[in-house]
């Protein structure tokens, strides 16, 4: 079956030197595929290459990346912006970071949104609110009218995805999402995820070191070493029978979530 992103063979190179081997995976609607390996293996260009974010020394440099009909790495900067946040949406590792410090949270709300469509601050709000609520982030009045710097990093983080969601994209990218949070907040930010997954359907790659996270919220797995795939699967497979010593060596972390 041909998935809604669908890497084909894909190769990535920084100056002409390929970090990414031969990468092939299909992300389906609703799906969460897990992609873990150590530091330095390609998560991040990984998924940067359906954004378009390899910076000028990167670039895709074989095979395909499909979205809906299209291979993204062929698409110009103007098509790339009708496609990233509104249809594809990234959450980055440290999203308070990527806030911007000196706008409220409600203002680059109102900001991401109107770089897409026309919107109306009232109702921008009231969805935001209503989102806020699900995420259960609690006093949103506050949350949209405080600088990040106001915020806790869990609230900055769940504020990110917020964004993210607002969005509705319906592919969620997210590069360590929890990685800087407590084990308590982690759980809620994977919670949230999977209802938001539940809720709109929203298919997901998470990157992530922790699999714990892994296995509480994958669908399936992807295994990176060194740039290519040691292994690809549904999560249970991978997670019971792994087929190699790099993931037994990857997976030995106790977990700390449990799917509920
Ligand atoms: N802009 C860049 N220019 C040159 N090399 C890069 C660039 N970005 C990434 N790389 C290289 O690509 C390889 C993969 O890096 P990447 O950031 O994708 O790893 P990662 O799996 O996300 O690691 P981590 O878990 O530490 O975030 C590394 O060897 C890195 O040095
Ligand atoms: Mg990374």
């Amino acid at each position: 079956m041909a998935g809604l992103l669908d890497y084909q063979h894909v190769e990535i190179s920084f100056n002409g030197n390929a970090v990414v081997h031969d990468v092939t995976f299909q992300l389906h609607p609703g799906e969460i595929l897990g992609l873990v390996g150590e530091s330095g293996s390609g998560k991040s260009t990984l998924i940067k290459a359906a954004m378009g974010l390899l910076g000028s020394s990167g670039m895709v440099t074989r095979g395909d990346i499909w979205f809906e009909g299209k291979n993204l790495p062929d698409l110009s900067d103007s098509e790339m912006r009708h496609i990233c946040g509104e249809k594809i949406g990234m959450i980055f590792q440290d999203c308070g970071a990527s806030l911007s410090p000196i706008r409220t949270i409600g203002e680059q709300i109102v900001e991401s949104l109107a770089a897409h469509r026309k919107v109306d601050v009232q109702t921008t709000k009231a969805a935001a609110m209503e989102l806020f609520d699900k995420l259960k982030l609690k006093d949103g009045e506050r949350v949209w009218n405080s600088y990040p710097f106001e915020l806790s990093g869990g609230m900055n983080q769940r504020a990110g995805i917020a964004i993210a969601m607002l969005m509705n994209p319906v592919i969620l990218l997210a590069d360590e999402p929890t990685s800087a949070l407590d084990v308590a907040v982690q759980r809620q930010v994977v919670e949230e995820m999977l209802s938001v997954r539940d809720e709109f359907g929203t298919a997901i790659i998470i990157v992530t070191h922790d699999i714990g996270v892994v296995s509480a919220m994958a669908d399936s797995i992807l295994v990176l070493q060194d740039g290519n795939v040691m292994e690809y699967g549904r999560a249970k497979d991978v997670l019971e029978t792994p087929r190699n010593d790099y993931t037994r060596k990857l997976l030995s972390a106790v977990p700390r979530l449990r799917r509920g």
